[in-house]
C-alpha cells in the first residue's frame, strides 16, 4: 500500500538514504531541509534513481520556531494525511552554539522543533492508515536539565547533544501515552554511522549510514512493527531495550513537557 511520508533533515545522510528507499517503493515521499537549494536537488535526484514522481518537499530552517510553525502551515494545507512523520534531523556541532532565542541549538533542532512540528501536524497524522512517528534518538541520552533547556547554563557540545536526545526520548513515550491510535516509537539508528555529522563530531565512523537507513524504513512501513509504541528501538543492538532511566519517570516527564511547553 502506498503511505504518504515525511521525513525532516532528508537532504543528507540517513534521512536522503532513508527517502531513498521508501521512494523506490513508490511510495509518496516528502523531503525537509534548510536550504531550499539543495532540497531542490535532493528532490530531483530522489526521484530519477527511485524513478518516483511523487516526491515533493518543504523547506524550513528548525532552529527557529517561527519557521517551523509556518513550514507546518504549509504542510497542513498541502498534504491530506501523514501515515509515517520520520523526525529525523539532527545537530551535533555547529558554528553558533545558539539560536536567534538564545536558545541552545541542540535543543532547538533536535528536541523543541520535532515537538512543535508534531504538535502542528498530529491533526493529519491522525487521518494516516496505521499512523507511526519515528523519532532519532541515539546511544547518548543524559539526564536534561531544566536550566540548559532554557539556555540559564550553557553545555558542551557532548551533553547538549545527549541531553537532547534523552528530552526527545522522554517526549516519544509522552507522545505513546496520550495518542494511543499513533505508534510512536524512538530510535537509536546505530552509533558513529558514516554521515556528515558524525564525520564533524568524531572524525571517524564505525558503520555505514545504510544501517541506520534500513531501520528506519523497517520501522516505518514492516508489518513487523505495526501498532507498536512507546518504546526504544537500539540499533546497536538490533532489537527494542531499555532508554535511559528518566525516560520511565513520570515525574520527571511531566517536569520537562511543563517547561517545553513554555518555551514553544
Ligand atoms: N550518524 C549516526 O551515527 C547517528 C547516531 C545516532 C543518532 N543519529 C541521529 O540521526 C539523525 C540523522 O543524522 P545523520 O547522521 O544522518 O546527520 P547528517 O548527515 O548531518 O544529516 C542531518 C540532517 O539534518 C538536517 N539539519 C541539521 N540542522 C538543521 C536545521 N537547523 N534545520 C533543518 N535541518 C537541519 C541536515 O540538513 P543539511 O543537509 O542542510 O545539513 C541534514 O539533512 C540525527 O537526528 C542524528 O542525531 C545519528
Amino acid at each position: 500500500m502506498q503511505k504518504t511520508i515525511l521525513i525532516t533533515g532528508s537532504t543528507d545522510g540517513i534521512g536522503k538514504l532513508t527517502a531513498t528507499k521508501l521512494a523506490s517503493d513508490g511510495h509518496a515521499v516528502y523531503l525537509h531541509g534548510r536550504s531550499p537549494e539543495k532540497l531542490t536537488a535532493t528532490i530531483s535526484e530522489i526521484k530519477k534513481v527511485s524513478k518516483n514522481e511523487i516526491i515533493d518537499g518543504f523547506v524550513a530552517d528548525l532552529s527557529d520556531q517561527d519557521a517551523v510553525e509556518k513550514m507546518t502551515e504549509q504542510i497542513n494545507m498541502d498534504l491530506p494525511q501523514i501515515d509515517v512523520l520520520i523526525n529525523n534531523a539532527g545537530i551535533f556541532k555547529s558554528p553558533a552554539s545558539h539560536n536567534g532565542k538564545g536558545l541552545d541549538i541542540r535543543f532547538a533542532v533536535n528536541y523543541l522543533a520535532p515537538f512543535l512540528l508534531t504538535k502542528n501536524l498530529i491533526p493529519l497524522i491522525k487521518k494516516g492508515t496505521d499512523p507511526r512517528i519515528i523519532n532519532l534518538s541515539s546511544a547518548a541520552q543524559s539526564s536534561v536539565s531544566g536550566d540548559a533547556l532554557c539556555s540559564a547554563v550553557n553545555l558542551s557540545d557532548q551533553e547538549a547533544y545527549a541531553q537532547s536526545k534523552l528530552a526527545l526520548t522522554m517526549w516519544s513515550f509522552h507522545l505513546a501515552e496520550i495518542l494511543p491510535n499513533i505508534a510512536v516509537i524512538a530510535v537509536n539508528p546505530g552509533s558513529l554511522l558514516n554521515t556528515k555529522m558524525v564525520a564533524q563530531a568524531y572524525g571517524r565512523s564505525w558503520a555505514s549510514a545504510d544501517k541506520g537507513a534500513d531501520i528506519l524504513y523497517d520501522l516505518a512501513v514492516l508489518e513487523d512493527y505495526k501498532g507498536i509504541t512507546g518504546r526504544y528501538f537500539d540499533n546497536d543492538q538490533g532489537h527494542f531495550a531499555q532508554a535511559h532511566p528518566d525516560a520511565y519517570s513520570e515525574i520527571k516527564i511531566d517536569q520537562l513537557i511543563r517547561i517545553t511547553r513554555n518555551l514553544i
